[in-house]
């Protein structure tokens, strides 16, 4: 089959003819419909994050069918519509047992990072790994909530995200728009920062409260206060982490404010310490999701409270247009790519 891989750091990605699998006992294939591009892609050819294994077929928001069990494995599930858990963590370890896998030391497999993901025509993984996808929800809908709504849920558990709180989403991309409708529907007033237009109007849509352009505005974090009465922020999700967003949103936090990574670039992170002790604020880094979450994130997308937004929809040889067309930010939510 034709699969898309990361051939190592600073290296375009090549598409290559791999072998297909038959599902082992416990395992399913999964016959893949559409696969989310996520900006982690991005990080992945620029070199940034290189996890020291290639090749491996990138691709970590999958959706498709189930074509084929493995022993033990009900057959009736041949049929199913699915999406991936993308961690499978050992089982035994401290944050296994406490369902955190996305924590796990031991993982067993990370599909799209360490191991081979979905820009594939098929893949094969342990059936728990493939999570029920209603028939409403569309392949191509689908595929980009493994990724960009379980990560925005994940990072609003780690945040303690409460009714009435502030929340800045700075970076309004798929995770942002995730962010936005998360923070909503739990109460928190959302101020939605970006720099263009298109992506912020589409921010207001999914409920922002408020939008700031960046490329507008001389001193992002002067106005955020301005739009608290002075206050800040309770919760910054970062979603861009260059220097010069991450200092501003240091500033923008409210006393005890959380400020959570999401997102990360070449840029390290400076602060003085009397910044963070002074206001009692919490710096946090939030990765992936648990099970439960991305089961959280499909019945929110399958009941209508939360939305993913496809702007195109590519075969799978065009990968290459839709990582140049997120590079220069030209998407407005997902790029999903089609075997
Ligand atoms: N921790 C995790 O588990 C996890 C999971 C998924 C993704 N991520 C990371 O999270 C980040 C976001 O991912 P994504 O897929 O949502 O990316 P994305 O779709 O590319 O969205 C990022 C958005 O940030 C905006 N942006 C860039 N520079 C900006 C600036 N200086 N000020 C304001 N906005 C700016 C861009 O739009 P404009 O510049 O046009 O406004 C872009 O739409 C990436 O670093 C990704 O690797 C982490
Ligand atoms: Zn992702
Ligand atoms: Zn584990």
């Amino acid at each position: 089959m034709r699969a898309v891989r990361y051939v190592g750091p600073n290296r375009p990605f090549v598409m290559e003819d791999v072998p297909e699998r038959e599902p082992a006992a416990g395992e399913v294939r999964v016959r893949i419909r559409a696969a989310g591009m996520c900006h982690t892609e991005l990080h992945f050819a620029s070199g940034l994050l290189d996890l020291g294994v290639c090749p491996v077929t990138m691709g970590h928001e999958v959706a498709g069918e189930i074509d084929a069990v493995g022993e033990g494995v009900n057959p009736e599930r041949i049929g199913e519509r699915v999406l991936l858990y993308y961690y499978v963590g050992c089982g035994e370890c401290e944050w296994c047992e406490r369902g955190q896998e996305n924590l796990c030391a031991n993982l067993k497999a990370e599909y799209g990072f360490f191991h081979d993901g979905g820009y594939a025509e098929s893949i094969v993984i342990p059936e728990r790994n493939a999570v029920r996808l209603p028939d409403h929800v569309s392949f191509e809908e689908g595929a980009p909530i493994a990724c960009g709504v379980t990560t925005a849920i994940h990072a609003s558990n780690l945040a303690k995200l409460q009714a009435g709180d502030c929340a800045v989403v700075y970076g309004v991309g798929a995770v942002g728009y995730g962010l936005v409708q998360i923070a909503r529907l739990r109460g928190a007033r959302v101020i939605a920062i970006g720099r263009t237009p298109r992506k912020l109007a589409y921010a207001r849509e999914l409920g922002a409260d408020v939008t700031i352009n960046a490329a507008e505005v001389e001193d992002v974090a002067a106005a955020v206060r301005e739009a608290t009465d002075g206050r800040g922020a309770d919760v910054v999700f970062e979603l861009v982490a260059t220097k010069g967003t991450m200092s501003a949103s240091t500033a923008m936090l409210a006393k005890r404010g959380r400020l959570i990574y999401i997102g990360y670039s070449s840029d390290t992170y400076e602060v003085h310490p009397i910044q963070l002790v002074i206001n009692e604020v919490f710096v946090a880094g939030s990765v992936g999701n648990t099970l439960d979450e991305l089961k959280e994130a499909v019945s929110l997308v399958a009941e209508g409270k939360v939305k993913t937004r496809v702007d195109q929809v590519l075969p799978l040889d065009r990968w290459q247009e839709g990582l140049d067309a997120l590079a220069e930010g030209k998407v407005l939510g997902r790029v999903v790519l089609k075997p």
